[in-house]
């Protein structure tokens, strides 16, 4: 940080000690309030829910749980890859990097990605960047558990993160992007975020995307429909954070989980469908909703991939493909790229 404090004037710096420490920009981005945005979008003929709704406190451990699940092959599928590719990516790494992180995850990926840095640096940075739930208590733990290790939280949108961290020094970056988080874009705004990342990419930066991939649809809808029914509760969730807070009274149990995979999209698609013909207030959205019988809200697109697909999508949004490495059943893929 030394020429370019202007542009981090649009964040306040937060010290926790010498090793932790965070940016939240002093709230100049307008952002859509949460009521804005459902009032936005139920308040048409097709109606969704945006995904990122679903991460309130009981959604992120529900969703902590669905990775659990048998059923839910990507987040163990995901372990399994970076665990067999560590060799590789400490071979990979060509002189002192960083690591940037799009979503600061549960840790156990991150932490197979720090061990490949301890092994080779003395000092680590990691720089997660997430709208909210930074410091949480897993940064503590990385904290005892890697000695050499300083934490540089930035609580933003992704984009904001990306540009912060372009301007923050010439240090080369590894930018990661696990989970298949990436399927939630539609196509275009999908192909609009990758450019996005490649043009705040340096020359020697690196990129790690984990993609998910085409299977066949039963597996895929068996993994957003298991049969404890935690992917149902996560997705009911939503209302009842609505319900909590914008002061409405969806009733739970007039809504059914529909998770369905549309093979022509290539993309598993979850709904919320109405029971019976019924009203919702939602009050601090000042919305009165009727919804007929068989009436579907849209919460969540996730797309799948080819890795042909994968090789066009980077390669036409600016990077260059250095390695694609698969589990062993072509399950779901990490592709590591850098700009071209
Ligand atoms: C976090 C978006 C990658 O799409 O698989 C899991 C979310 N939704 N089960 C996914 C999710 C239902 C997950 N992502």
């Amino acid at each position: 940080m030394n020429e370019t404090i202007q542009d981090n004037l649009n964040y306040k710096k937060y010290v926790i000690d010498s090793r932790l420490k965070y940016f939240k920009p002093h709230s100049t981005k307008i952002e859509k309030s949460f009521s804005e945005e459902i009032s936005f979008s139920l308040n048409r003929d097709s109606k969704f829910i945006h995904p990122k709704f679903f991460y309130d406190k009981k959604g992120s451990e529900l969703f902590e749980k669905i990775c659990t699940l048998d059923e839910y092959y990507p987040t163990r599928t995901e372990i399994s890859i970076l665990k067999s590719i560590q060799n590789d990516l400490f071979e990979l790494l060509d002189g002192s990097f960083r690591l940037v992180e799009l979503g600061s995850g549960a840790s156990v990926k991150t932490r197979l990605i720090l061990d490949v840095f301890n092994k080779k640096y003395d000092k680590i940075e990691y720089f997660p960047i997430d709208i909210s739930e930074i410091l949480t208590e897993s940064s503590e733990l990385l904290l005892k558990d890697y000695e050499n290790l300083s934490i540089t939280g930035i609580i933003d949108t992704y984009e904001g993160g990306l540009e912060f961290i372009q301007n923050y020094d010439s240090e080369k970056n590894l930018i990661v992007f696990l989970g298949s988080s990436f399927g939630n874009f539609s196509p275009i705004e999908g192909a609009k975020f990758l450019e996005k990342i490649n043009s705040t990419m340096k020359h020697g930066d690196l990129f790690l995307i984990g993609l998910d991939l085409v299977k066949s649809t039963s597996v895929l809808e068996k993994a957003y429909d298991d049969s404890k029914g935690i992917t149902a509760e996560f997705n009911l969730n939503v209302l009842s954070r609505i319900n909590d807070e914008l002061d409405a009274d969806f009733d739970l149990s007039n809504f059914k989980h529909y998770a369905i995979y549309n093979e022509k999209d290539q993309r598993v698609e979850m709904y919320l469908k109405s029971l019976v013909n019924q009203s919702v207030i939602i009050s601090k959205s000042n919305l009165s909703l009727e919804l007929h019988k068989d009436e579907l809200i849209h919460t969540e697109y996730s797309h799948k991939f080819k890795i042909e697909q994968i090789k066009e999508l980077l390669g036409k949004t600016g990077f260059k493909i250095q390695k694609i490495w698969l589990d062993k059943n072509n399950l779901f893929s990490l592709t590591l790229a850098s700009k071209n």
